[in-house]
């Protein structure tokens, strides 16, 4: 039991590895071709072969397909040898089909094929030789001959089912994220190397605004794709899309869906940015401000004059008895307590009063200063 589950792991990996790498497919429209020189198969296993990597032999049904094809096996030192296709005529002699039933019309065949050679040839290849009239075209041979083959598969271009979103606006970029393609989600085929960024401006036409590696390592399963697209012009209405890109010629799937923007009229300046109804409430907060402000230091300068002149008139004495100076800063004028004439003075004591009302003071805590005060004030 073990044994056979490891068997059958060894064979799945097996069969894994042994798939080609997507390098190896190349791409026409919407098919693949694989150029298979290595393998040397009968038709029917090579038929398997192709079945194996989800592909059947291929069908070479136009001047198109068939010059693509001649493209990849025609190293010029090549030894003449004959690729397996899907083409047979096994079951009626003389119709040749397709491996999906359908008709054989174009006419891929080389110079005097098929002939039946020997009346034992029924499955068709395509020649790689130095002879120009059979390199590229058909030979019927025997399908049990071991050949090359080329197998086809269509293939479905990735695609994401969601567009980008706007992380960011200016009136010069725009900054649009996305979620990376998902297996199963998105559509189409991976693995995606990268996406490219698109531009849609107001005459209708798409142009390729940049592109990024997609950068998703195995493993990871989701992923936020940011790019910024610069040099828009103000203003402007532009829609935005993105493509996801496979690996290889022509790998590149369809446009996702798009978002629409439009850039700010104001250059790109901080004022700009803030929008112009904005920017008259902040004219407005500023003048407020410096209004107020104007008013305050107003207040304080005329206040402060108004206590100047206040210090002036204070020691409104006419004379100092005592012989100190009015001005002088030593001279003090007591703090009244009470009114009328006769006035007390804090830690002051009254000695004598005179006519003129200039009376003189005691102080008690030191009787050797003696103070005159101007009561007229
Ligand atoms: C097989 O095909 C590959 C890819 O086209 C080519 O490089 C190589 O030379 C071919 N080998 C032979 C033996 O023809
Ligand atoms: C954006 O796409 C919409 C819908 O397809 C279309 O009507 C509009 O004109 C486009 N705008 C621009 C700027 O291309």
């Amino acid at each position: 039991m073990f044994v056979g589950i490891v068997i059958l792991v060894l064979n799945v990996l097996r069969s894994v590895s042994s798939q080609p790498s997507a390098d190896e497919w190349y791409r026409l429209d919407d098919a693949l071709y694989l150029v298979d020189n290595t393998s040397r198969l009968n038709y029917d296993d090579a038929q398997s072969q192709c079945l194996e990597y989800g592909a059947n032999l291929a069908r070479v049904d136009s001047d198109e397909i068939q010059s693509f094809l001649t493209t990849f096996i025609s190293p010029p030192s090549m030894p003449t040898r004959c690729f397996w296709i899907g083409c047979h005529d096994r079951e009626v002699e003389g119709q040749f089909k397709w491996l999906d039933g359908t008709q054989v019309r174009y006419n891929g065949w080389a110079s005097y094929q098929p002939d039946d050679h020997g009346e034992n040839q029924d499955c068709a290849c395509l020649w790689s030789s130095k002879n120009p009239n059979r390199h590229g075209r058909w030979d019927d041979n025997t399908c049990g001959a071991r050949l090359d083959l080329i197998c086809q598969k269509g293939v479905s271009l990735p695609g994401l089912t969601s567009g980008p979103s706007v992380e960011d606006i200016s009136s010069t970029f725009v900054t649009v994220s996305w979620s990376s393609w998902i297996p199963c989600l998105d559509t189409g085929e991976g693995p995606v190397v990268s996406y490219l960024v698109y531009l849609q401006t107001m005459d209708g036409e798409w142009v390729e605004g940049g592109g990024i590696d997609s950068d998703v390592g195995e493993g990871d399963l989701q992923r936020r794709m940011e790019f910024v697209l610069t040099g828009l012009e103000p203003g402007n209405e532009y829609n935005i899309s993105v493509s996801a890109v496979r690996e290889g010629v022509g790998g590149e799937g369809p446009k996702g869906p798009l978002v629409s923007v439009t850039t700010s009229i104001e250059s790109g300046s901080l004022f700009g940015a803030l929008g112009k109804s904005n920017l008259i409430w902040i004219l407005f907060g500023v003048s407020l401000a410096g209004n107020i402000l104007l008013v305050v230091v107003i207040v304080i300068t005329c206040r402060r004059q108004r206590k100047q002149q206040k210090k002036k008139t204070l020691p409104n004495l006419s004379r100092a008895p005592s012989g100190h100076d009015p001005k002088d800063h030593q001279y003090e004028v007591p703090r009244a307590v009470g009114d009328g004439d006769d006035h007390i003075y804090e830690g002051l004591q009254r000695t004598e009063s005179s006519i003129n009302k200039e009376s003189s003071y005691l102080s008690i805590d030191n009787t050797d200063r003696v103070e005159y005060v101007n009561t007229n004030i």
